[in-house]
């Protein structure tokens, strides 16, 4: 007999109960340059592998970073930033750079030809390198004028919370 059963542990939704002394929060841009930090880093090293299995295992990795990027982006950022002017032609731009991505990463997925591959690398280190050069530096600073510190680290907490339910998520066996 071992006495009343243990209390089910929940990890999953533990992470997201954080004290509000922890300092791990982010503020909304801080969190998104973490992320395209993380996916530069990624495509980094893919560019220095030659061996097709290497490559699209790392790949698999830096799809779903990319997938939930965007979708916390779609589902979370760009919607809160909408009734905001002067960010609107920024963001019609990133949906473009989105969509670019989605079909490149979607032809990669399909391809184990190294040449193909390569190709299509390439082609999404460069939307993702203007992606994240456009963000950064045009229009983050828009948005720091248009949200408070407050609404800004409110906004991270939803991007984070976010990420729990991105399909990227899933995509990757
Ligand atoms: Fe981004």
């Amino acid at each position: 007999m071992v006495g009343n059963p243990p209390v089910l542990m929940a990890p999953v939704v533990q992470c997201f109960h954080r004290s509000s002394k922890e300092t791990l929060q982010m503020n909304a841009l801080d969190l998104l340059k973490e992320d395209h930090q993380n996916v530069s880093e990624l495509l980094d090293q893919i560019e220095q592998f030659d061996e097709i299995g290497q490559i699209k295992r790392l790949f698999r990795k830096i799809r779903q970073q990319l997938d939930t990027h965007a979708y916390i982006e779609e589902t979370v950022f760009y919607l809160a930033l909408k009734d905001k002017p002067p960010t609107q032609a920024l963001i019609s731009q990133s949906l473009d750079d989105h969509r670019e991505m989605r079909v490149l990463l979607a032809g990669i997925a399909q391809t184990s030809d190294p040449v193909e591959v390569n190709e299509k690398l390439r082609a999404l280190v460069e939307v993702i390198e203007n992606h994240v050069k456009r963000e950064e530096r045009d229009l983050f600073p828009k948005v720091r004028e248009v949200f408070t510190p407050e609404e800004l680290d409110e906004l991270g907490e939803r991007l984070e919370s976010a990420r729990g339910s991105a399909p990227g998520l899933r995509a990757v066996a």
